[in-house]
């Protein structure tokens, strides 16, 4: 065995002084040291030595494994540094070409509107509460002042789990509830951003994963009038002074009363185009006085606190900023349209 191994490791190392192209001493590795190479056959045979000679053999076989390991890879860098001298001789390598650019990543344009939202409310003393994205039916419905079978559910085609009780949040308007659990009996003012899912049909205008920032104010004699003050601010801010806002009743269970808001089209400036149905106006938030049923699920007596709510839709404040034409760009991960913003 001793002698074998000898034999052996001599013949490798003669090999692979001729060695000279890489193809080549890949092939050399795969007859002497790979995992069906000579050596290793030989070392699974020392096993089968009687008890006595086993590490005598096994130390002599480690050595020539560890130098053969060894001059592979001086083979390998002499073989690369050939390789290279040759490219650069033949002139295949430029070295006064200018190295390749490095590119830069940057922050996404709906994260970049996003801390601007976070900005304004905060400056009017909201707080960034963060609530789940996966949600039970309890909160996401039924707290909220929707029971099962209400006609009202179908305002929100729902992504369910394998059990039905258990969903994507529709709205971030489920962390009303987690948020007034929090803070009770304290008033307070929160906003609550986040990642929100629909099954409902992709177009130009709607996604079915978007994002929502939901805004909360409970406290004493809170009034529709500190809604409006607040949106008002809000969207002169976001949009600049000569932006036109205007609020439309609407129903939504968990408030009473409610109402949309909608923003003149920046798009079409007002004239009406695809994006805003040809009506000049693209809805961006609903809103409105949180409905008493709702101040008691989240333990606040009704008689003695009142507050208001908004929730609006990041992506469509987005293209309005942005003068962006379909929602679909944000997720597309298209790099071409990421670089623009
Ligand atoms: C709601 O989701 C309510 N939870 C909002 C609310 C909160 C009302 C608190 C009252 C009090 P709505 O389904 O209208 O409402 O969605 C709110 C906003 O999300 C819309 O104005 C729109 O800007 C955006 N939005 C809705 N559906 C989509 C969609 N499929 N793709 C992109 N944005 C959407």
């Amino acid at each position: 065995m001793l002698e074998d191994l000898a034999r052996l490791g001599e013949q490798a190392m003669q090999k692979l002084e001729q060695v000279a192209e890489l193809d080549e001493l890949d092939n050399w590795r795969q007859q002497f040291t790979g995992k069906k190479g000579a050596l290793t056959m030989l070392l699974r045979g020392i096993g089968k030595l009687p008890r006595e000679l086993r590490p005598e053999a096994g130390q002599v076989a480690n050595e020539i494994r560890q130098s053969l390991d060894e001059a592979y890879e001086i083979a390998s860098a002499r073989i690369r540094q050939a390789a290279l001298a040759n490219n650069l001789a033949s002139g295949a390598i430029d070295v006064h070409l200018p190295g390749r650019p490095q590119s830069v990543g940057h922050v996404h344009l709906l994260n970049r509107t996003l801390r601007e939202v976070y900005d304004i409310f905060g400056r009017m003393g909201f707080q960034v509460f963060r609530s789940r994205e996966v949600e039970d039916d309890e909160t996401n419905f039924q707290m909220l002042n929707i029971p099962p079978h209400h006609p009202a559910r179908d305002m929100w085609s729902t992504f369910y789990m394998t059990n039905p009780r258990v969903l994507l949040r529709t709205h971030t308007s489920p962390g009303q509830i987690h948020a007034m659990r929090e803070y009770n009996p304290e008033p307070f003012r929160v906003i609550l951003p986040g990642k929100t899912y629909r099954y409902e049909q992709v177009t130009m205008r709607s996604e079915q994963t978007f994002t929502q920032v939901e805004g909360l104010a409970i406290g004493h004699n809170i009034t529709m009038a500190d809604l409006k003050g607040v949106l008002e601010n809000f969207a002169r801010q976001l949009f600049g002074q000569e932006r036109k806002m205007r609020f439309r009743a609407s129903y939504f269970p968990f408030t009473e009363p409610g109402a949309e808001a909608d923003i003149d089209c920046m798009l079409c400036n007002g004239k009406g185009c695809p994006v805003c149905k040809y009506t000049g106006w693209l809805e961006i938030l609903g809103s409105g006085m949180v409905h008493p049923v709702v101040l008691r699920n989240g333990g606040y007596d009704p008689d003695e606190y009142s507050g208001f709510a908004f929730g609006m839709g990041i992506e469509r404040i987005c293209m309005l900023k942005n003068g962006i034409t379909d929602i679909r760009y944000f997720f597309s991960g298209d790099v071409r349209f990421l670089q623009q913003f």
